[in-house]
């Protein structure tokens, strides 16, 4: 089974600052060891919202951890500091608006804030980047409903062969 590389970006100006813990970075871990039946190697960063160190980050898990799935938690909402979808829009090579409209239309049976994030997803190079809301609550409400798409999408961008514990979530791969 190929070894999976993950990236977790928590974007968070307090807990960055160390005023609270990452609650939200170790939601999206805990999923994905659901989820995923893979060997993983984490790659985690944790900053505030900076629209420049934000880029950087999403840059070096991509071209130099060469994840095959980053995730991003935190600075999709309205507020001025929120810029994590125009900082992935600007390093990613394509966009794959169908992810977040996804999960804002799955949302919006929680919570009908849902439609306050701008969260989004793309591709730069072998490395598919999807935005995930702040909350960890958010985290698993967003990414249970579109899981299932991620290891085809990462089969066609070149990265690692996914297999999910199919128990939990099955990967659909269509027959060719
Ligand atoms: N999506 C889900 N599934 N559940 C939620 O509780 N919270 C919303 C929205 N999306 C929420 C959600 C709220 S209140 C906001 S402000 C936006 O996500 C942006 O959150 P962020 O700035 O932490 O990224």
């Amino acid at each position: 089974m190929d070894t999976v590389n993950i990236g977790i970006l928590t974007l968070s100006d307090r807990a960055s600052a160390g005023v609270y813990e990452d609650k939200s970075g170790k939601e999206i871990k805990k999923l994905l060891q659901s989820y995923i039946k893979n060997e993983m190697i984490f790659h985690y960063e944790l900053i505030p919202d900076e629209y420049e160190l934000i880029k950087q980050k999403l840059i070096y898990l991509s071209d130099d951890k060469k994840c095959d799935l980053i995730l991003s938690t935190g600075g999709t909402g309205p507020a001025l500091r929120d810029v994590t979808p125009e900082a992935t829009e600007e390093i990613c090579d394509k966009m794959l608006p169908g992810f977040a409209e996804e999960m804002r239309r799955v949302s919006l049976k929680y919570v009908p804030t849902a439609i306050l994030s701008r969260q989004c997803a793309g591709i730069r190079n072998k490395s598919l980047i999807i935005n995930l809301p702040g909350s960890p609550k958010a985290i698993k409400e967003c990414l249970e409903p579109v899981f299932s798409a991620i290891p085809y999408c990462i089969d066609l961008i070149g990265g690692a062969y996914i297999q999910t514990n199919e128990d939990i979530i099955k990967a659909f791969r269509p027959k060719k």
